[in-house]
């Protein structure tokens, strides 16, 4: 990595990022049963906090599952937060590791809710997606 890239640098809040190097948000679609987090989560961040990454954003994990971005989010709810905080944490200590920064990219699809998941998504307007459903 060029010296540029391989600078580390703070935030105004005080975190440490140990370079500049970010993986995008990429949606993982691989949620089990009840929109789940499992061991599958935390093996791909691991392989990533490998790669000496600065920041990991995760992809899409949904707050209301009516209205996901796509088939197997993982969802975090009252029904289901109990069964899933190991794997949570397992998903969260693998991609800490190396001093890289896990960020979780907490979302609610609103518009961009495909219309096979819900036709009538709960969004701040009524103004659809261009070249949308
Ligand atoms: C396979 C794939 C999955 C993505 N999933 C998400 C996601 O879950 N959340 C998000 O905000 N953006 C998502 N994006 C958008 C990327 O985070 C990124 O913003 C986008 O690819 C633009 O960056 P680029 O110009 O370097 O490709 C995804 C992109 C791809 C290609």
């Amino acid at each position: 990595m060029s010296n540029l890239m391989n600078q580390s640098f703070a935030l105004p809040c005080g975190q440490v990022i140990k370079n500049r190097v970010c993986k995008a948000a990429m949606t993982e679609r691989i949620a089990k049963g009840n929109n789940l987090a499992h061991q599958g989560h935390a093996n791909l961040y691991d392989r990533w906090a490998d790669g000496d990454m600065g920041i990991l954003l995760t992809g899409n994990v949904q707050i209301d599952r009516r209205n996901l971005e796509g088939p197997a989010n993982v969802v975090i709810d009252e029904n289901n937060y109990k069964d899933q905080y190991d794997a949570l944490k397992d998903w969260s200590a693998a991609g800490t590791k190396n001093n890289t920064q896990l960020w979780m990219q907490i979302s609610h699809a609103g518009r961009q809710t495909p219309g096979e998941i819900n036709s009538s998504p709960l969004a701040p307007s009524n103004i659809g997606l261009k070249n949308s459903r």
